[in-house]
């Protein structure tokens, strides 16, 4: 399942035996796979598998405790312009002033003074990232007007500033909706193809992306997996992963990964929303009908 493809330069990310350590607990122990240029890579495992703690590393954040790491055929670097980075913690947007094209603006090096000071080859790239995820209308708008979808969007475009080679996404579907989920997935595909980058994203539900994602690449119990979806999202390779039993049940093209009759995503995720203030950003979104839908789905297999 692991690839150990011999030219460098045809992959995005090499993990050769990677050992994580936060605290006194491995996050990673002793993980190897290879993520080729160009491919959509969804990340997933339960909460605490070490998403997060993956992307930290790739971006040069976090030392590794063995192993080695290459990026675009280079050694972890901190600062690292190949790589473009959506954090998962993206709280307080919702009541921002600060109008979308100067939002992205502010991302690109350098430029904290503001758009009308920016040098011509950053308008110029602010420009064309605004293109590239059509936000051109938004970018007039403060923040503050716009949905969790659109402020995605933005959020995106920062990320393309500079045209990194990888994009680490980490969580960008949290607190939105299930159509907007459909929207920014289906957008940052479109975008990973025109350009043909290299994309991670990490999600707690495999649903979202299943129509556009490549590989998975699954992470839990200090272990990572990397294949197809019908390599990896499989009762074997999942209940090593989680440590326990886990059943896999397909339905109408969906993939449910149960524990006993709990669908285990939504059980592991369900406090996030609050956690992060997004309750709050629910308030200033245009669609307050479908703003709950997600939490409110049951944590049970009955609402397939
Ligand atoms: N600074 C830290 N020190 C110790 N443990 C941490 C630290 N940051 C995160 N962790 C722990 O590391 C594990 C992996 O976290 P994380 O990478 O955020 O997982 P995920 O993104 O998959 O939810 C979790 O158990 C988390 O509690
Ligand atoms: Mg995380």
């Amino acid at each position: 399942m692991n690839d150990a493809l011999s030219d460098t330069r045809a992959n995005a990310i090499q993990v050769d035996h990677v050992t994580l350590e936060l605290g006194d607990r491995a996050i990673l122990d002793d993980a190897t796979f290879t993520v080729r240029r160009g491919e959509f890579i969804g990340v997933l495992g339960p909460n605490g598998a070490g998403k997060t703690t993956l992307m930290r590393a790739l971006l040069g954040l976090l030392p590794l405790s063995s192993g080695s790491i290459r990026v675009d055929g280079q050694a972890v670097v901190r600062g690292n312009p190949s790589i473009g980075y959506m954090p998962q913690i993206r709280s307080g947007l919702a009541g921002r002033r600060v109008r979308g094209r100067d939002f992205v603006a502010m991302a690109a090096d350098g430029h904290h003074w503001g758009l009308p000071h920016a040098s011509p080859a950053v308008r110029a790239d602010v420009e064309r990232v605004l293109d590239l995820v059509d936000a051109h209308a938004l970018a007039a708008r403060p923040l503050s007007e716009l949905s969790g979808g659109e402020r995605q969007r933005l959020l995106l475009a920062q990320c393309l500033l500079g045209k990194p080679k990888v994009l680490l996404l980490d969580e960008p579907l949290i607190s939105l909706d299930p159509r907007h989920q459909t929207g920014v997935v289906d957008l940052v595909r479109r975008v990973q193809r025109e350009l043909g980058i290299t994309v991670l994203f990490s999600a707690h539900e495999l649903n979202p992306l299943l129509n556009s994602l490549d590989r998975v690449l699954y992470l839990g119990k200090g272990r990572a997996a990397l294949g197809t979806v019908d390599e990896v999202i499989t009762k074997a390779v999942l209940s090593r992963l989680y440590g326990s039993p886990i059943d896999v049940m397909r339905v109408n093209g969906r993939i449910f990964v149960m524990s006993g009759d709990v669908e285990i995503d939504k059980l592991d995720h369900a406090h996030e929303e609050g956690d992060e203030g997004h309750e709050h950003e629910h308030e200033h979104d245009h669609e307050h009908d479908h703003a709950h839908g997600h939490k409110a789905k049951g944590k049970h297999t009955h609402n397939v």
